[in-house]
């Protein structure tokens, strides 16, 4: 027997659980649930990240967590747990299947285009790790990292899984025309990693061209891999694509631990009426039953779901309204009743059941990825400055403290410059960027950028400094709008 951790969740989540547990159960699963307390009532009862102490040992135990949508108390400065979840086990892949489930009418279905598309979405960095600043009363900053082993890793997942389904084109969707240094480090990896895999067409688009080209040729994408937040805004478009949040698994894949939950949130519109659609669940329930190698029950089960759909058989959120809508255990009972049946339209191919992948890690000290030493220099820092003053009088002021190892390169306001060169028209807030590098392109030490932040605090509130590195020849900070 295998052990899963099973969190039920907050909303629909123990109505949709327990329909999807009563089919493993039917199916006669070798699995055995630890039931896990996670959710809004935890926080409610102090955890202030949503889980207990004994929820995080057994999940860090058996290393699979089966759970349902849960609630983040808002107002309560406490972070998701769903996220905290994602991030503390480094489950670096968010993998999410859409296809066309046949019953389940779209524009797309009704004009015979056949949806099977795979995102798979960096899960752990990006703009989710929640890191913001006021740096002044009008202004805040979040701070995206993207990071090269973090690329790499779901990089790497996304085309083992392509190679493994046998597709033929995968994708990177970026923003690396605007964004050149983080979303250019991502699309770098995806090249990077391509070279090692010449039988998949590797390729890339903008990712607003490519909801553009989702939209109207979804038909025409195989997998695509993506950032954090581009893919999570990817992923609901492309949920709408095959009939809603109804019908969207996922798969949160780590090297130790992984997580499986619907894409959807608690519905508390609809808790407690015993009316949810469990099939997103359930499809996440099939993707980690393919994890662990029960692929015969996998197929057994998605095929007496796919059967049941084709039936015309629905809950009240989708299907052919002239036909009475089921109530979540009815139609939980009607896919049970229906093992063994298979679709007329794409049934799942019989596979046989792969060797258990084991689950049980147990790691002494935190993994960490580190690029071998090289060349790193220190040229100058950006130094971050509260003033409501115009672009000249700062740079006047800035001009005073460059002492006789710094040039003051440029005056920037939001990304774009002001100073020296710059326009009227450009809108003005509070914060500006004095961007100053070493003269004579000479190295500097941190020493020396504390020397000129002491002096920049006699003039300024210093909001935030960076340094402006250099990995070899490779300059690691991007230039102002206009300079
Ligand atoms: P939601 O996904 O819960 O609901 C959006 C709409 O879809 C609602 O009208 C709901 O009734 C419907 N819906 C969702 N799942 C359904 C299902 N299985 N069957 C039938 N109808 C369904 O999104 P919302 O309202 O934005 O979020 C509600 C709560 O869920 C929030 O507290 C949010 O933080 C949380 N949430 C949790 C997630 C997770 O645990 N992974 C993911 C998304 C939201």
């Amino acid at each position: 027997m295998t052990k899963i951790a099973v969190a039920k969740g907050d909303g629909i989540g123990p109505e949709i659980m327990e329909a999807v547990l009563s089919i493993f159960k039917a199916a006669k699963l070798p699995l055995e649930f630890e039931f896990v307390e996670m959710g809004k009532w935890v926080f409610d009862k102090g955890y202030s990240n949503g889980m207990t102490p004994e929820a995080q040992q057994t999940i860090e135990a058996v290393g699979i967590l089966f759970k349902g949508p849960m609630e983040t108390p808002k107002g309560k400065g406490v972070k998701s747990v769903n996220v905290t979840a994602r991030k503390t086990w480094n489950t670096y892949a968010n993998k999410r299947v859409f296809q066309t489930l046949h019953g389940v009418d779209t524009v797309f279905s009704k004009a015979g285009i056949i949806v099977d598309l795979t995102i798979v979405r960096e899960n752990i960095e990006d703009t989710y790790g929640g890191i913001e600043h006021m740096l002044t009363p009008d202004v805040s900053l979040s701070r995206r990292f993207i990071t090269r082993p973090g690329s790499m890793q779901v990089i790497k997942y996304a085309f083992e899984m392509a190679r493994r389904k046998g597709t033929k084109r995968i994708t990177c969707g970026h923003k690396a025309n605007i964004m050149k240094l983080t979303d250019g480090l991502f699309l770098d990896t995806f090249y990077e990693v391509a070279k090692e895999y010449p039988e998949l067409k590797a390729d890339d688009v903008i990712v607003d061209d490519l909801c553009m080209k989702l939209v109207t040729r979804p038909d025409l994408f195989d997998v695509v891999v993506l950032t954090n937040l581009q893919g999570d805004i990817v992923s609901d478009l492309c949920a709408g694509l095959v009939g809603g949040l109804g019908f969207a698994p996922s798969a949160n894949i780590g090297d130790h631990i992984s997580i499986f939950e619907a894409v959807h949130g608690t519905a508390p519109d609809i808790a407690g009426k015993n009316i949810a659609n469990p099939t997103a669940l359930l499809l996440s329930g099939m993707a980690m039953l393919r994890h662990l190698g029960l692929m015969k029950s996998a197929v057994m089960i998605e095929n007496a779901l796919l059967y049941t759909l084709e039936q015309g058989i629905h809950t009240g959120d989708f299907g052919d309204k002239s036909k009475p809508a089921l109530n979540t255990t009815e139609f939980t009972e009607a896919i049970t009743s229906n093992f063994g049946q298979k679709p007329k339209n794409n049934p799942r191919p019989d596979l046989p059941d792969a060797p258990i992948t084991p689950t049980i890690f147990k790691l002494k000290q935190n993994p960490m990825f580190s690029s071998p030493d090289g060349k790193w220099r220190i040229m100058g820092a950006d130094f971050f400055i509260e003033s409501d003053e115009q672009p000249n009088i700062v740079a006047e002021k800035a001009l005073k403290h460059t002492l006789n190892l710094f040039k003051l390169v440029t005056v920037s306001n939001r990304g774009t410059q002001v100073w020296p060169k710059g326009s009227k028209f450009t809108n003005l807030v509070d914060l500006y960027c004095c961007r100053f590098e070493s003269l004579e392109e000479a190295s500097v030490t941190q020493t020396d950028i504390l020397e000129l932040y002491k002096r920049m605090s006699a003039d300024f509130i210093i909001c935030s400094t960076e340094l402006l590195n250099e990995f070899g020849d490779k300059k690691g900070f991007s230039l102002a709008q206009g300079q």
